[in-house]
């Protein structure tokens, strides 16, 4: 349809790989239509602020392997609850998104295009819901975002994790310990079950199967006993026991004022209390952390980005707007914005929340039948 001349873009929440391989498809899948696009910068900041870029075939050449987005990114901004904090510590919360509304209209911008996750889907709807054109491209390392098979991003983290899996497990049977290695996933164990599978971890803990650290201890006890010295413990940042908590620390600067991180290190010392008296081993954690966002994108997320921007471009062309770009199997889809986030009120993410591991998935079978532990 020729009633897009314009499109906006932003790159929203956290960074990871991808992002400049969704951009460089969309821009250069526009500018052959003849369509101009806008890269607001910093996610949803710089459509409050209208600080963009033209996005020119030039700029975008061949960033397609390079982490992070060229546009920036921020994981703080709600303008449909935007909180500014005085010098004097006030904080106060209101809707500024009409504000962003009038820049678009103003510099005549025709529709967006959002690249994120569940947060991020979930603004993009309330702009929806105010009128604006609109199409979604799911992105994050965790691979949690519903009626998706796979989120760009994530195939670029579960190899970092290999890499690291791989690269603790020397020190594992160079000194004969345990290495707890944690990864990020939000409460979706996806990154620690896959990257754990290939990297051949011995125990992977996810938020799906909570563990009994007893049960892991025997588990890495039996394994020395049959003369394997080393191993590898894969650990989920959303894992929690069977009796526990999620470990997290609460930062209200952030629309999603959950943060994790930090069972690693409680894994380690509570293993090592339980297994050091058996068999002298020491446990040694690691947190890979933003290793996990970074680095050079892989071959399988650079395809996936480019045919999400691109089907994103089309969509908009052919009037399928307030939808959300859709991996069905080897095919992509259109599903709407409010199957995947809901349609709760402003600002309110579905409460069926974000995709899980399913307990009778055949990842997690095959990870089971090969002798993985998940301490359950
Ligand atoms: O959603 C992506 C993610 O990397 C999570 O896996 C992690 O919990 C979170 O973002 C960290 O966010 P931040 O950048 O705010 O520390």
């Amino acid at each position: 349809m020729d009633n897009i001349k314009r499109i906006g873009i932003l790159t929203s929440g956290g960074d990871c790989c991808g992002l400049n391989a969704v951009l460089e498809s969309v821009v250069r899948t526009a500018t052959l239509k003849g369509c101009e696009v806008l890269g607001f910068k910093r996610g949803y900041f710089g459509l409050y602020t209208n600080d963009y870029v033209v996005l020119t075939d030039e700029l975008v050449y061949n960033i397609l392997g390079k982490g992070g987005s060229i546009l920036g990114n921020s994981n703080k901004v709600n303008l449909f609850n935007y909180r500014e904090e005085d010098e004097n510590g006030n904080v106060t919360y209101s809707n500024v998104s009409n504000v962003a509304i009038e820049n678009m209209k103003k510099d005549k911008v025709d529709a967006l295009i959002i690249v994120g996750g569940d947060g991020s889907i979930t603004s993009a709807r309330d702009f929806m819901r105010a009128g604006i054109k609109v199409v979604c491209v799911p992105k994050t390392i965790d691979n949690d975002v519903p009626y998706t098979d796979q989120t760009f991003g994530y195939s670029s983290a579960v190899a970092q994790i290999v890499h690291a899996i791989n690269s603790v497990r020397t020190t594992a049977f160079s000194h004969d310990r345990i290495m707890v290695l944690e990864v990020m996933g939000r409460h979706a164990g996806w990154l620690a079950l896959e990257g754990g599978l290939a990297g051949n971890a011995d125990v992977i803990l996810i938020p799906e199967i909570p563990y009994d650290i007893e049960k892991v201890a025997e588990d890495l006890i039996s394994r020395y006993k049959k003369g394997q010295t080393g191993a590898v413990v894969c650990v989920s940042e959303g894992a929690k026991s069977k009796t526990g908590e999620v470990v997290k620390r609460e930062d209200n600067k952030y629309p999603d004022s959950v943060k994790l991180g930090g069972i690693g290190e409680r894994i380690a010392k509570e293993l090592e209390a339980l297994i050091f008296p058996v068999t002298s081993q020491e446990v040694r954690s690691t947190n890979l952390g933003y290793i996990q966002r970074g680095g050079e994108t892989d071959c399988y997320d650079k395809v996936l980005s480019f045919r999400y921007g691109s089907y994103a471009v089309e969509a908009l062309y052919k009037g399928e707007y307030g939808k959300m770009v859709s991996l069905r199997g080897e095919e992509l889809t259109l599903i709407p914005i409010t199957d995947v986030v809901g349609n709760g009120p402003v600002g309110e993410t579905s409460k069926g929340g974000a995709k899980n591991v399913s307990l009778d998935s055949d990842l997690l079978r095959t990870a089971k039948s090969i002798g993985i532990e998940f301490g359950d």
